[in-house]
């Protein structure tokens, strides 16, 4: 039996994890957020002291895995269970550089498709569409203007102590994209199949009723 995939790629802060967790938990679907896969490689790489010349070697050692519980994903390091470790911002930053090589992106690659294959699945990320599944039932590119995403970011950071600024957040998020638009693999770009989503002025529910509508005329 064939499975059904949805592919949500776009820049950091457009909303796609909030957004997909919400489709996926109407439709019934597994949400798979690939960005996490990124990010445990660059904590095991960072945690393990790797220079760059010997990640590609290392790779062998760098067990990721996921697991659904309830319908929500918890990413592996081995046996460790890494989903709340990996959410700093060094290790976004250092998973936006280490997503640059191509040997990383190789051995994630074949994870992520076998997911899809098994499962109908919303996946989320920056080459879903494009190198991941190029075949994926529905395609969607959401995105949002570097500023209005920085304004989001600020303001679910700024209850917390230690709370970066506006213009630091702004800048993370303009080198983030520059490093994912621009990197030789499988860069983050809009598929020609996709269907664009700006969700500058719109709310999260707004877009994600926007999305499934979207979803519900392609599939159904
Ligand atoms: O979605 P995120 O911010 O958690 O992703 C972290 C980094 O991983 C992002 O800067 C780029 C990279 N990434 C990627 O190259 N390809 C994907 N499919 C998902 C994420």
């Amino acid at each position: 039996m064939s499975t059904i995939n949805i592919a949500i790629d776009g820049p950091a802060g457009a909303g796609k994890s909030t957004i997909a967790k919400m489709v996926s938990a109407e439709m019934g679907y597994i949400y798979v957020d690939t960005g996490a896969l990124y990010r445990t490689i660059a904590l095991y790489l960072t945690e393990n002291n790797i220079a760059d010349e010997d990640i590609e070697k290392s790779l062998e050692n760098a067990d990721v895995s996921l697991r659904f519980i309830n319908g929500t994903q918890r990413v592996y390091l081995g046996d460790r269970d890494v989903s709340g470790l990996i959410r700093t911002p060094e290790i976004s930053m250092a998973a936006s550089r280490t997503s640059a090589i191509p040997a990383v992106r190789t051995h994630l690659f074949g994870l992520q498709q076998k997911i899809a294959s098994e499962n109908n699945v919303i996946m989320d990320g920056r080459d879903i569409g494009t190198v991941v599944l190029p075949n994926a039932d529905v395609k969607i590119y959401l995105t949002a203007t570097a500023e209005e995403r920085a304004n989001r970011r600020y303001k679910e950071l700024s209850q917390k102590p230690d709370c970066p600024t506006y213009d630091e957040i702004l800048k993370d998020i303009i080198q983030r994209d520059y490093q994912d638009m621009n990197r030789e693999t499988a860069p983050l770009k809009q598929a020609e199949d996709a269907v664009l989503v700006d969700s500058t002025n719109l709310t999260l529910e707004q877009s994600a009723a926007k999305i499934t509508e979207i979803i519900r005329e392609i599939i159904l």
